[in-house]
């Protein structure tokens, strides 16, 4: 059921690879909201992922960006407003990868290399983004800019390694340019952290599914699915939370707020 709490909305989704993207639910329902947007991810994630039918079903066009590429930032976000017909409300950056990671480098014996792509794609992206919009004035006064987070950004993860790093720059970032830009524009910008998620990204990490469970018996409410993470999104987008800016907003069923829960005692009692 659509509330239309997007209509008259543009905007640009970062990230939707495949159906269990959190990009991808939230273009589905961004779309069922009444907001109009671009589609955009790495040229090599398009050849392999699927974006091509989300276009269709959301009536978006797709333009391929390298997040960490000025160039293409630049292109990507001249383009959506030629396309969509005018300056944007809001922007998506769905957006993480560690090489690190990927070829399963432990902490103690990091590719330095890698290290910074991991930052340079999963964290100095989303300034690259801001500045890039800032420059080219293609925000409208109370647009919403929002990246995803996670909670290893303040406690410590072994297997998250420099994913960790990343984020709690990312979660800086958030801060600072939502002060320069609050005041400039009055555009909002936040990161949603959001409990472990059964997407391409999430079971990347070694252990996942252990601290899926985990995360699962330590939040109240449980894990919050990518579809409810949508939800929140578009709230985050809409014009109900036009003086939210600067925070880092926890999605997590309770898990951060969570010493320990009856569940977990019962399951390490016996
Ligand atoms: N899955 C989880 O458990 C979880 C939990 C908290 C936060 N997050 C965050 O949510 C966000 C989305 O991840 P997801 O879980 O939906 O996984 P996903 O794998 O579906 O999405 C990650 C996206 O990043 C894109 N990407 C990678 N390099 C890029 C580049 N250079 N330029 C542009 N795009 C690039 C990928 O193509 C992909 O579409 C990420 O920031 C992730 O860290 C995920």
């Amino acid at each position: 059921m659509s509330n239309h709490l997007l209509k008259g909305k543009k905007g640009v989704i970062f990230g939707a690879l495949d159906e269990n993207s959190i990009a991808w639910k939230t273009a589905l329902k961004a779309h069922e909201e009444g907001a109009q947007f671009t589609l955009t991810n790495a040229p090599i994630a398009m050849r392999m992922g699927k974006i091509n039918e989300l276009a269709q079903t959301t009536g978006s066009q797709v333009i391929p960006a390298d997040a960490t590429s000025e160039e293409d930032l630049t292109h990507l976000f001249t383009q959506s407003q030629q396309l969509l017909g005018g300056k944007l409300d809001f922007v998506l950056h769905s957006i993480g990868m560690s090489p690190n990671i990927r070829k399963g480098r432990p902490y103690g014996d990091m590719n330095y290399e890698w290290y910074l792509k991991t930052l340079d794609i999963s964290a100095l992206s989303f300034h690259k983004v801001l500045q890039t919009c800032e420059k080219l004035d293609a925000l409208n006064e109370h647009a919403s800019v929002v990246a995803l987070s996670y909670i290893a950004a303040q406690r410590a993860y072994p297997d998250y390694t420099d994913m960790a790093q990343a984020k709690a720059m990312l979660e800086s970032i958030a801060r600072s340019y939502g002060q320069r830009y609050g005041r400039s524009k009055k555009v909002r910008v936040n990161t949603i952290s959001q409990s472990p998620t059964k997407t391409t990204a999430g079971a990347g990490i070694s252990g996942f599914d252990v601290f899926f469970d985990y995360a699962e018996l330590m939040s109240p409410l449980g894990n919050a699915s990518a579809g409810e993470c949508a939800n929140y999104i578009v709230v985050m987008f809409s014009d109900f939370t036009r003086m939210v800016t600067m925070q880092n907003l926890m999605h997590d069923g309770g898990f951060s707020s969570s010493g320990i829960t009856e569940e977990l005692v019962a399951r390490l009692s016996k």
